[in-house]
């Protein structure tokens, strides 16, 4: 197993967001963590990325424990987080926010061949380079998002609802670019509100509910259970 969350719990002072969650990513798999507002999806996130401290469970990469160690180490692993919300420098341009992805990279070279690299995919963003990033449109404000994750040339990649106030289109194209890196040899960890989209690109789904998982299976079943379309997909 790739990654695993053994139990894990997160308090924010007295209130337990998370209550003793359990998830696996196997190598080249996608997971999605849906659920409604506060279910707990995003503190999830944050105590793999170690922004987080869990107050219990564990999480282990490549079979070693790394709940508990600073984010800039879980970075260097090889987790990266695209946080929920973009979480840009605005003022910055595009350039300057992709080349911060790589802030542990003293190699210059690798990083002008990241950002390079980051251009080929998202072809806009060579474009757009020179501009304050608080100028793009929200799905070119995710590329910048999602292309500052690759500069640390992650093995997996922690997704906090992509999707959110995008355009149809432009919510297509993300899910493309999402099953492309996958192709990739990516592993991810996607977390949505939209969940028939998410299932739809995943392979396995947990359905999370006030911090515990109520549901967990083939995202094929879960597409097809009559109690998730009703409470999810809004059948
Ligand atoms: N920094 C914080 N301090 C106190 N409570 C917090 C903090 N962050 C989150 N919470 C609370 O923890 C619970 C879970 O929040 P979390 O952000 O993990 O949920 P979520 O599923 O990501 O929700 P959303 O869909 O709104 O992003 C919520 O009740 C939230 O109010
Ligand atoms: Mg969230």
């Amino acid at each position: 197993m790739l990654l695993e969350v053994k139990n894990l719990r997160v308090h924010y002072g007295k209130v337990e967001a998370v209550k003793g969650v359990s998830l696996s990513l196997r190598q080249g798999q996608i997971i999605t963590l849906i659920g409604a507002n506060g279910a707990g999806k995003s503190s999830i996130l944050k105590a793999i990325s170690g922004l987080v401290r869990p107050s219990g469970g564990e999480v282990l990469y490549e079979g070693r424990r790394i709940d508990g160690q600073p984010p800039n180490r879980v970075v260097e692993m090889g987790i990266v987080n695209v946080p929920e919300g973009r979480r840009l420098f605005k003022l910055m341009t595009v350039r300057e926010n992709l080349r911060l992805g790589a802030y542990l990279d003293r190699d210059s070279r690798r990083v002008a061949d990241g950002i390079e690299e980051v251009f080929d995919r998202f072809p806009i963003l060579r474009e757009k380079q020179h501009q304050p990033s608080g100028k793009l449109s929200g799905g070119q404000q995710q590329m910048v998002a999602i292309g500052r994750a690759l500069m640390a040339r992650p093995k997996v990649l922690l997704m906090d609802e992509p999707s959110l106030g995008l355009s149809p289109k432009m919510i297509d194209e993300i899910a493309a670019l999402i099953v492309e890196l996958r192709k990739a040899g990516l592993s991810i960890v996607l977390v949505e509100q939209n969940a028939n989209l998410a299932l739809h690109l995943a392979d396995h789904g947990y359905v999370l509910e006030t911090g515990s998982i109520a549901l967990e299976g083939p995202s094929d079943r879960l597409l097809s259970d009559p109690e998730v379309a009703r409470a999810y997909l809004g059948a």
